[in-house]
């Protein structure tokens, strides 16, 4: 058996996750291969990270590419398969929530393969998130699972997970962030898209539970023309969103002044102009971290989070789309008496760090 670790990427939230662990594992002499699905394939969803981030071209690309549910996972399955019959990795290290973590994962545990799982235990308790299913499943048959916050680990334990299995390390992809914020920061996006720091709104937009469904979707929009009334936009659209926008024909709903659009940019473009936001309108899991982190009002539209820790020290609130709470909220952002977040326990730039220290002693050590 060869001593080699395989770290597993595949759609645009992972490669910010796994990108701080690979200089990591080069400084360890730490043997690894990079395996990316293919489940995102654009250029701006995929690969300006890999050039943002500095993480090297994939050892192996799977080209697997979307479909629905079942056939994602089960291509992803079916082309992973064939790899790690050829070569078996000591460990297989998933991250995040996507179809590719759990197909990676399931695939390499029926092959008697370790698995590791960053960002395990996170849960929204709401089986309609394809996430969660991802999520449970994953924690379930992994070996190591690394977690960001405190309510990780009493889920797992809840679920009937070993408590010797669960290493609270910290937020990996706040390790991405700490160490891209001088670059990010002296990009200067904002100037370049003519937004004046501390006086724009950033919007992210991409599940399932808010674009795919006409009338909700149409109600969010409406949202987005009362807060371009009082604070300039700028929305990056997701393809998902895309997608849906031209297909409810919503496109001239959402053309309107004072709200800036574009394809989905690079990770450091994002980082830059979070860094001069007044506040974060998203549905994303990994921006109430970032925007917490980072201390920047952030207003989720979404009936849970699988990330509560973000509400409780960070500057998240749960808005789902009760809008009248919302502008409440928007208020208190513009007239600056928002609740302004404390630090969070371990979101500290060393996770990477403890991550493969674990596995140094645990691993590697025995092997
Ligand atoms: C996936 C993840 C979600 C994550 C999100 C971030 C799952 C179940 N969902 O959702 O957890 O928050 O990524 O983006 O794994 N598309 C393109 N180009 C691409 C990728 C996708 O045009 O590079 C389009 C395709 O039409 C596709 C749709 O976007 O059908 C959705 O992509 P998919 O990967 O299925 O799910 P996301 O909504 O991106």
């Amino acid at each position: 058996m060869s001593k080699i670790i395989y770290l597993i990427a595949g759609a645009r939230p992972n490669f910010m996750k796994i990108a701080p662990l690979i200089p990591q594992l080069n400084k360890e002499n730490i043997k690894f291969k990079l395996i990316h699905t293919g489940q995102h394939y654009d250029y701006n969803m995929s690969k300006i990270f890999f050039k943002d981030l500095d993480i090297p071209e994939p050892d192996i690309y799977l080209n697997v590419g979307s479909a629905s549910h079942a056939t994602q996972t089960a291509k992803i399955m079916i082309e992973f398969e064939k790899v790690l019959l050829k070569d078996r990795p000591i460990l297989v290290l998933v991250v995040g929530d996507v179809n590719s973590t759990l197909a990676c994962a399931l695939v390499a545990k029926k092959l008697f393969i370790k698995v590791a799982h960053v960002e395990a235990g996170l849960r929204s308790f709401d089986h309609k998130m394809p996430e969660e299913i991802n999520r449970l499943l994953t924690d379930q048959i992994s070996e190591f699972l690394f977690t960001t916050e405190m309510s990780a680990e009493i889920n797992l334990k809840r679920e009937g997970i070993n408590p010797e299995k669960i290493y609270f390390v910290g937020n990996v992809m706040i390790d991405n962030l700490i160490k891209n914020l001088e670059k990010a920061r002296n990009l200067n996006y904002n100037k370049k898209l003519n937004l004046e720091e501390n006086s724009y709104a950033l919007i992210t937009l991409h599940r399932p539970s808010n674009v795919d469904n006409k009338k909700d979707l149409e109600k969010i929009i409406e949202f987005f023309d009362y807060l371009r009334k009082k604070i300039k936009i700028f929305f990056p659209i997701h393809p998902r969103t895309k997608k849906k926008i031209e297909k409810f024909n919503f496109s001239n709903k959402i053309k309107k002044d004072n709200i800036i659009l574009s394809e989905p940019i690079g990770y450091l473009e994002f980082l830059s102009l979070m860094l001069g936001a007044k506040l974060i309108l998203t549905d994303s899991g990994g921006i109430q971290e970032e925007a917490s982190f980072l201390k920047i009002p952030v207003l989720t539209l979404r009936k849970n989070t699988e990330r509560p820790i973000t509400v409780q020290r960070g500057t998240n609130t749960i808005i789902d789309k009760n809008f009248d709470q919302a502008k409440k909220y928007i208020k208190e952002i513009l007239s600056n008496n928002y609740k302004k977040g404390q630090e969070i326990e371990k979101w500290d730039g060393q996770t990477s760090k403890r991550i493969v220290n674990i596995l140094i002693e645990k691993l590697i050590e025995n092997n």
